[in-house]
């Protein structure tokens, strides 16, 4: 198994090959590896709308622009997010000119006030897919981000789409494009063991005590 893909699949925004085109047919093909993921009692409730029309992109990613904005506002980032931020900014800025933008889509509208219950089988049905994606994307030399700014605009994103709002929740926007070739920075992530306990919550404290 290629783990590598998987510890090594990052956030992709300025490796984003903004010069070349990519293919609907190896779109389609991603796609029709990432509905393999597993969903509640199998409902698969994913739509998609590939967006590739350079005028809808540059609608949406004013959209995007603005809800970008509105989530860094008041907030101070840590200096270890600051990286981040540039390439969260550079994508914002540069949305319109990503190949293709994948609008993700959840049959049904969000339960407004739903129980944690309702809300993990909602998210839950659809999120498992949208990583599948991304690692489909990544295995053919296409990079990603997962996205959710533009969700501050949704309605005007449905409106412009023709997604019917009152019955279709969108989850997420994948940019899409081909990856530049270059060094990419490490992926930061705290280690399982740091975070795991074992038959109960509290974590083991130190190398001696960590399950065999
Ligand atoms: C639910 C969710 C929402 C996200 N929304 C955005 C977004 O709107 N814009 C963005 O640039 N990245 C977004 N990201 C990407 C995260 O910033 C990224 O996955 C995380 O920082 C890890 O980065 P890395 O894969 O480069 O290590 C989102 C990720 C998740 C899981």
């Amino acid at each position: 198994m290629n783990t590598e893909l998987l510890t090594g699949t990052r956030a992709a925004r300025k490796r984003l090959d903004l010069t070349r085109p990519v293919d609907a047919g190896e779109i389609r093909a991603c796609l029709d590896i990432a509905v393999h993921a597993p969903s509640g009692s199998n409902r698969q409730p994913w739509r998609f709308v590939v967006v590739r029309d350079t005028e809808l992109k540059a609608r949406i990613g004013e959209y995007y622009r603005k809800g970008f904005a509105a989530n860094l506002s008041g907030r101070t980032p840590r200096p270890d997010q600051l990286a981040d931020l540039s390439s969260g900014q550079y994508l914002a800025d540069h949305l319109a000119e990503v190949p293709a933008l994948i609008v993700v889509c959840s049959l049904g509208r969000v339960p407004e006030q739903a129980s944690a219950l309702r809300l993990a089988s909602f998210y839950g049905s659809i999120y498992p897919m949208v990583w599948n994606l991304q690692l489909a994307l990544r295995a053919r030399g296409l990079g990603s981000t997962l996205t959710t700014a533009h969700l501050a605009y949704e309605r005007e994103v449905a409106e412009l789409l023709g997604i019917p709002f009152d019955e279709v929740t969108q989850v997420a926007m994948l940019p899409v494009a081909h990856l530049r070739p270059g060094a990419e920075g490490p992926v930061r992530r705290t280690p399982a063991a740091e975070l795991t306990g074992w038959d109960g919550w509290e974590l083991p404290s130190g190398e001696e005590n960590r399950p065999q």
